[in-house]
């Protein structure tokens, strides 16, 4: 699949323009973008980094790493998903990232999704759906979660999102209405975000493949 990645990835730069401060979100996909975006850096302004991960990847290529308070609006945001359905929706946060993802998402024009074939999905949820959580809310959420969704949510034991939090997993969900799940689990106290990228989906999802596919 990593070659699927990076055909994704270098179909993603046909979105770079000069003088555009760029979104960057994190995964092995975006690894690759990264990596393509490094010939563009004295062509941009900067990027917005989602993840202390790939903000140490752009600085190695020497590419410069703005705050989103001071970048502002941004045109463009490119990042991978967990999984994609026909409706540009997505599970994302496989990279414990999601929070400063939906963020930069949030803040983007226009979000371009890169994914190899595998991502595609017509109902979400086969991947088990990521939530961060505030520490001392854990049990709490979890509890929640089981039963407002009927999913099993699995602690992901050993790993702390760069914001300090825990992340768990819900299993077995069927995701007929992403937009009403997104918004019932963000009501939640404890929960930070949820990996559901519904209420802003993806603008553009491109498949890695010869050639690529640009949904
Ligand atoms: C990071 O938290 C995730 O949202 C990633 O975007 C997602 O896991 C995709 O990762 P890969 O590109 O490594 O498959």
């Amino acid at each position: 699949m990593s070659d699927m990645k990076q055909r994704a990835a270098e179909k993603a730069i046909e979105y770079v323009e000069d003088g555009m401060i760029v979104g960057v979100g994190t995964g092995s996909t975006v690894a690759y973008f990264i990596d393509a975006l490094a010939a563009w850096k004295d062509r941009i302004a900067g990027t917005v980094s989602s993840s202390e991960q790939s903000t140490a990847r752009l600085r190695s290529h020497g590419i410069e790493v703005i705050d989103l308070n001071a970048a502002g609006p941004l045109s463009l945001y490119v990042d991978g998903a967990d999984e994609c359905d026909p409706h540009k929706r997505l599970i994302k946060g496989g990279g414990a990232a999601l929070t400063r993802e939906k963020i930069i998402a949030e803040a983007s024009e226009r979000f371009v999704c890169i994914v190899d074939p595998s991502k595609r999905v017509d109902v979400l949820g086969r991947f088990p759906l990521p939530v961060e959580v505030i520490p001392m809310a854990r049990s709490l959420v979890a509890r929640e979660i089981l039963r407002l969704t009927g999913g099993q949510p699995v602690w992901r034991d050993g790993v702390v999102t760069d914001n300090g939090n825990l992340i768990l997993d819900v299993h077995n969900l069927s995701i007929v209405d992403p937009v009403a799940m997104e918004r019932e689990l963000n009501q939640v106290p404890g929960v930070v975000s949820v990996g559901l990228f519904a209420r802003r989906p993806a603008d553009v999802v491109i498949v890695g493949g010869e050639p690529p596919l640009v949904l």
